[in-house]
């Protein structure tokens, strides 16, 4: 089974991510720390986030093993993340790579942007998890002070804001929701309760 989880920044499609893989004994892959990945390397080797053909070639290099969440999952990479994410050539190059991923028994979860619609069309699940702004910026705060990140509420907003824009009014692989995909909007749910409707959700969707 592929279960294709999609939504903005911080709805908590992650955490989900993780918790139907645990659940269904399934594989999960966060995709956007392929990208955050790709905007490290070219940080670290000084190279221009403008540059699209060294961004392709970051991609092209990527190593699935080496994906570290932990330094990953900073709002520097994530901003830098979304220029790179944009350019066709980076989502050329990692393609197959999630293809892979997603084929390999017994299946896998994977969560994104354009998962429901370019990398998993098939997928026999598609979930669309959405929240309000401005309380997904409040749990990206949490997760940031839990980390020893200094941030505050409105510049992570703008942030959380600046980077739906850019992801959703792209030319390749925007962020939209895929026709068939389920949206769950969690702006007043805990994560029990999001686990619980997505769950739902799969459920009804393998036995329809
Ligand atoms: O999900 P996360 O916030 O880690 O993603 C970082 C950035 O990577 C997103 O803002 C988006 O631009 C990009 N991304 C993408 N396609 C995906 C996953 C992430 O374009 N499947």
């Amino acid at each position: 089974m592929i279960i294709a989880i999609d939504g903005p920044a911080a709805s908590g499609k992650g955490t989900l991510g993780k918790r139907l893989a645990a659940h269904y004994g399934l594989r999960h892959l966060d995709t956007g720390l392929l990208y955050r990945a790709v905007a490290k390397a070219m940080l670290d080797a000084g190279a221009p986030l403008a540059d699209e053909a060294a961004a392709a070639a970051a991609a092209r290099a990527l190593d699935l093993s080496s994906l570290d969440e932990q330094t990953l999952k900073t709002e520097t990479l994530g901003e830098a993340a979304s220029i790179v994410s944009a350019y066709p050539a980076v989502r050329a190059a990692l393609l197959d790579l999630q293809r892979k991923f997603a084929a390999c028994p017994p299946g896998a979860v994977l969560d994104g942007r354009d998962i429901g619609t370019v990398i998993c069309p098939d997928a026999e699940v598609k979930i669309f998890v959405t929240a309000a702004p401005e309380v997904r910026a409040r749990r990206r705060l949490v997760e940031l002070r839990a980390r020893g990140e200094p941030a505050d509420e409105a510049s992570v907003l703008a942030d959380i804001r600046r980077r739906d824009e850019r992801d959703r009014t792209r030319a390749a692989a925007p962020l939209v929701p895929a026709a068939d995909a389920h949206l769950l909007d969690t702006t007043h749910l805990d994560i029990d309760a999001v686990f619980r409707a997505a769950v739902a959700i799969v459920e009804a969707a393998r036995g329809g």
